[in-house]
């Protein structure tokens, strides 16, 4: 029949259309993809890239304005021209993340430009503590004397009179005892004047013989550029049978050679303590001038460093040790003392100030 054909050819010349205007549209797409790409290479702030992304795929951006038409379309043709669409899409997302990449480096490397980075410069080394002086040279002391095969002793630094003074032979009232003035506490104590309260305690608490030092804070009335109200001093204890001077003599040879270089010499001197029989007053040949004479010794060409003697037989007595039977001697040297003839410090004060300029100056 005529219209069969009619219509026949109709449909064949409306699915031509059909298929004309999707491909229409196919090459719209294609030609957005391309300009997409020209206008993102072409824009220098992640500002415009922003305005052009959303001008691409905003909900009224010209991908959507291509999608509008898919409405009219045969329901047939939607997937295929849908899919084409999503396609284009998820390239220009792609390409706009990529282009804001690229855009953010070039930021970051204008930035890094103008801050001058110089990552050939050596990095900052992060300030490290270093042992306090006093603390240096008391380890140091206690290991020339813990070679020697002296054990290390402590006591209280919150002391009772007995130990402090009477077992050391000093009597109540006895003139002795203003040779060093003392701080007395709450509860009939007093703070140590010096580490010899521990001879007492040793003797009275060990077995002898017996070979100690006792390092410690000690603390007097006293306060100026020699004197500190707390300081350090280490005790020296040697009792066994047969044991002299001359012992004491060797054993400070050694330990002033240890400390302040070989050769150093060292010399007794007649002195007086309540708790020792003889006792002397020990120096070391000047460790400035080596015993020529200079301003740092008065002349003498000696230092006095500490103070030393045989143990007096009361004391030992008194601490249950038989003087017949054995003997020994004791000495007590000031830490910072000798730490400031070690360094060539005149101020006393300086050690306990914290003073970041003065402790740096002590990094080994
Ligand atoms: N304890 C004394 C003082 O601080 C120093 C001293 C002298 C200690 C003679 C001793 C010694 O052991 O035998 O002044």
């Amino acid at each position: 029949m005529w219209w069969t054909s009619y219509v026949q050819d109709r449909m064949a010349a409306n699915e031509q259309v059909n298929e004309m205007s999707i491909q229409g549209l196919f090459s719209e797409l294609d030609g957005l993809e391309q300009e997409a790409k020209d206008r993102a290479s072409g824009v220098d702030t992640e500002g415009e890239l922003t305005a052009l992304t959303k001008d691409f795929l905003g909900k009224k951006g010209r991908v959507q304005q291509v999608l509008r038409g898919i409405g009219s379309m045969e329901p047939e043709d939607r997937p295929r021209v849908g899919a084409r669409a999503n396609e284009i899409k998820a390239i220009l997302e792609a390409l706009f993340a990529a282009r804001l990449a690229d855009l953010e480096q070039q930021t970051e490397d204008r930035d890094l430009a103008k801050r001058k980075l110089d990552l050939t410069l050596p990095g900052r080394v992060p300030t490290c503590g270093v042992a306090h002086p006093i603390h240096a040279i008391r380890v140091e002391m206690e290991g020339i004397f813990s070679r020697m095969g002296f054990d290390v002793a402590r006591g209280p630094q919150a002391e009772e009179d007995f130990f402090n003074f009477e077992a050391l032979n000093f009597p109540p009232d006895h003139p002795a005892r203003d040779m060093q003035d003392t701080l007395v506490i709450e509860g009939g104590r007093l703070l140590r004047t010096h580490t010899s309260p521990v001879q007492v305690r040793t003797m009275l608490g060990y077995e002898l013989p017996i070979r100690i030092i006792a390092p410690g804070a000690v603390y007097r009335r006293d306060d100026d550029i020699t004197h500190s109200p707390m300081f350090y001093q280490i005790e020296g204890l040697h009792i066994d049978k047969g044991v002299t001077l001359a012992h004491l003599k060797g054993v400070l040879t050694h330990f002033a050679q240890e400390l302040f270089g070989d050769g150093t010499g060292v010399r007794l001197r007649p002195s007086f303590f309540p708790f020792t029989e003889p006792s002397v007053e020990v120096d070391i040949a000047c460790i400035f001038c080596h015993g020529d004479g200079c301003r740092v010794c008065s002349r003498t060409g000696w230092l006095e460093i500490l103070g030393a003697g045989m143990v007096d037989p009361n004391v030992l007595r008194d601490c249950g040790v038989d003087p017949e039977v054995w003997s020994g001697w004791a000495f007590g040297v000031g830490v910072e003392r000798v730490a400031m003839l070690k360094y060539g410090i005149k101020d006393i004060r300086l050690f306990y100030e914290s003073d970041q300029r003065f402790l740096s100056q002590f990094q080994r």
